[in-house]
């Protein structure tokens, strides 16, 4: 387990002390050039660009998992892993006066880069942890947000966020997942996206083959659960009511 230690939102974003960088294999090896060079969080953090990649539904997704937020966000809130563009940003600005958001990444690069996009705040906390192995008290949030975390996640790490995920959130609490999901047989961009996810992206074709649920952990039965899907299918937002 990491421990998280945090790192305090704004200039000066570097207050906080840090934990020693541990940065697992599959970001260094895999995704090393989306998130862990520097230049690559200086290409990457551009919202028109996250857009592109996304096919223009980045607005939409955010908006979406926002909406089942609430309008006034109430409660602790924990953001599994920094993303890219505005999200964050947009969810401190529906922050309830006494709610609290933590965001938590294994990546001191990628809080930094957050703290930079963030208002001085003290609602906010940004930890660095690893999602899979979170040093928070069991039913400890009110709601847990995962955006476009689970694909990049090799299969034992993505069972051990969702289980993170759902020891975290408080029986009645929502965890608001946004992710890739199949697409539907005729989907023109199929073909793309495979050789997308072949190529740069290996672990994202297994939320194609399998619904979230089955990387929960046995036994483990959400009260709910929602799935709403996007853009003919190739984006989910599933949302497990603990
Ligand atoms: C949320 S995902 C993808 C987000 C999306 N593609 C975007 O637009 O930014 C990227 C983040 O996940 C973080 N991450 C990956 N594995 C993690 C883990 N095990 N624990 C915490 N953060 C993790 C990375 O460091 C990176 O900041």
């Amino acid at each position: 387990m990491v421990p998280p230690s945090s790192v305090e939102a704004a200039a000066p974003p570097l207050a906080g002390p840090m934990a020693a960088p541990h940065v697992p294999g599959y970001l260094d090896q895999t995704y090393w050039w989306a998130y862990v060079h520097p230049k690559a969080v200086h290409f990457f953090e551009r919202e028109w660009l996250v857009n592109l990649i996304l096919f223009g539904n980045y607005k939409r997704l955010c908006d979406a998992a926002l909406t089942e937020l609430g309008a006034a966000v109430q409660g602790r809130t924990l953001q599994m892993a920094c993303v890219y563009g505005d999200l964050t940003p947009r969810l401190l600005g529906r922050l309830a006066p006494e709610a609290r958001l933590d965001v938590v990444d294994v990546l001191p690069i990628q809080l930094h880069n957050l703290a930079a996009k963030l208002p001085r705040d003290e609602r906010v906390t940004l930890l660095h942890g690893d999602s899979s192995a979170l040093a928070c008290a069991d039913a400890s949030y009110d709601q847990v947000l995962l955006f476009f975390l689970l694909h990049e996640q090799p299969e034992h790490v993505r069972r051990g966020t969702l289980a993170e995920a759902l020891r975290v959130v408080k029986p009645g609490g929502k965890v608001v997942i946004v992710d890739y999901h199949r697409p539907g047989g005729l989907h023109p961009l199929r073909p793309l996206m495979r050789q997308v996810f072949r190529h740069l992206e290996p672990f994202a074709m297994d939320l194609w083959r399998h619904e979230v649920l089955e990387f929960l952990p046995a036994g483990v039965a959400p009260a709910s659960v929602r799935k709403r899907t996007w853009f003919g299918g190739l984006y989910q937002m599933t949302v497990l009511v603990r």
